[in-house]
């Protein structure tokens, strides 16, 4: 029989600089009232000029190994989803392998915008119930705050940054991921787009001049088809896990919009205290939220051992998926682990291994 992917840790990092609505009625022509009545958000986390994707990944990678008791050197997986990489290429996985020593870790990113971390869930899930993988590690991070158009109003109230991560290991007690759903609709790609910087409009001075590079999005339909696909995803996974709606303990939904949560749960006749939400005080985070939510819901007692979840999303592709889990909590802890002393030695690790591959060059270059 396959193994179960259990999620056995879980961690979270945002700036410590917040961004509040009356920040934002300085910048652009907003108010508080509007952002809170359109939106249900109060303020965000926004990253300075030394933070950026892969420190905030790294930071909740610890912080979910921690928790996990796993050694970093034992996990074989690590999937970042992000739609705000450090770079084109390298995958910000990558770096974060490098920064937290994982050094038995294939590492790759995944870009299914917002649903993101659903995707990455599932793929990582998929790796050990194939007995590919026994520990692997899920990360959605951002800093959209890096691509946002601080003079449009119709975004830059919304988007957040922060991270978020699961370890998830290989144990044959059923629980842990039971089913999940991935959908995309292409043709609405135009609705929720960063147009320039890509292989289709290279970044040229024109691209520069008419901010191109920065979020565009036609809110009200990604509003439309939002409210459409999360209470539609819910079911079909609620469904392929063989259950009811009634059996559902809590719903963690990507954290986008308040109005449009309270949609979704009307439309599956869910009441409002059996979904957690935290959006008033992070914004959007995108592929993040998900996971954000979900460390402060264990947090704040929101989830018990055996409880029923389901994670739903939806963003830009178009995508959107759900992920049904069967709460297990970390494994009983048999040893003490501590990540983040790990750091000094990482360092250390990348900086012999970058100066081998020097030496290397050195000997063998001439000679290839
Ligand atoms: O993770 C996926 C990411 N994207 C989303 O989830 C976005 C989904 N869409 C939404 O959340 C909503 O459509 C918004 C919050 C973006 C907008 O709310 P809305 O109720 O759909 O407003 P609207 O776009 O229909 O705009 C209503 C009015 C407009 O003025 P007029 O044309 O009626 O005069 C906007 O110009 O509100 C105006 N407006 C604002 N006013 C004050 C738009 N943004 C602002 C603002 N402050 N920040």
């Amino acid at each position: 029989m396959s193994p179960y992917a259990h999620i056995t840790g879980w961690g979270m990092a945002v700036p410590a600089k917040v961004l509040t609505n009356e920040d934002l009625e300085k910048m652009v022509d907003t108010n508080d009232e509007w952002i809170q009545s359109r939106t249900g958000i109060r303020e965000r986390h926004i990253v300075n000029d030394e933070e950026s994707t892969a420190s905030l990944a790294k930071d909740a990678a610890l912080n979910a190994l921690r928790v996990a008791n796993l050694n970093p050197t034992e996990v074989e997986l690590i999937i970042v989803s992000t739609s705000s990489p450090e770079h084109i290429f390298p995958a910000t996985a990558c770096l974060v392998q490098d920064q937290i020593g994982a050094s038995h870790a294939g590492a790759f990113d995944l870009l299914a915008a917002c649903s993101g971390f659903i995707y990455a869930l599932n793929m990582a899930t998929q790796a050990i119930r194939s007995g590919s993988v026994k520990n692997a590690l899920v990360i959605g991070a951002e800093t959209l705050s890096r691509f946002v158009n601080w003079e449009d109003r119709n975004t830059c109230v919304l988007f957040g940054d922060g991270a978020g991560a699961f370890v998830l290991q290989s144990g044959d007690e059923p629980g842990g991921v039971l089913s999940a759903v991935m959908r995309s609709d292409g043709s609405g790609a135009n609705l929720l787009t960063v147009p320039a910087g890509g292989s289709h409009l290279p970044t040229s001075s024109e691209t520069i001049l008419h901010k191109q590079h920065t979020i565009h999005m036609n809110g009200r339909e990604v509003f439309r088809f939002a409210t459409r696909v999360m209470a539609q995803a819910t079911k079909e996974v609620i469904a392929a896990a063989q259950l009811q709606i009634e059996d559902i303990q809590l719903v963690i939904p990507h954290q986008a919009n308040l109005r449009i949560i309270e949609a979704a749960m009307r439309g599956l006749d869910i009441p409002k205290d059996q979904c957690f939400i935290n959006i008033e005080r992070y914004g959007n985070t995108s592929t993040a939220s998900i996971p954000i939510a979900t460390c402060e819901a264990i947090q704040q007692g929101r989830l018990h051992s055996g409880d029923n979840t389901v994670f739903v999303g939806f963003g830009a592709g178009l995508t959107w998926g759900a992920a049904l889990v069967r709460w297990s909590g970390p494994f009983l802890p048999y040893r003490h682990i501590y990540p983040a002393s790990y750091r000094l030695w990482v360092a250390i690790r990348s900086k012999l291994l970058r100066m081998v591959r020097r030496i290397e060059g050195w000997i063998w270059g001439r000679n290839i």
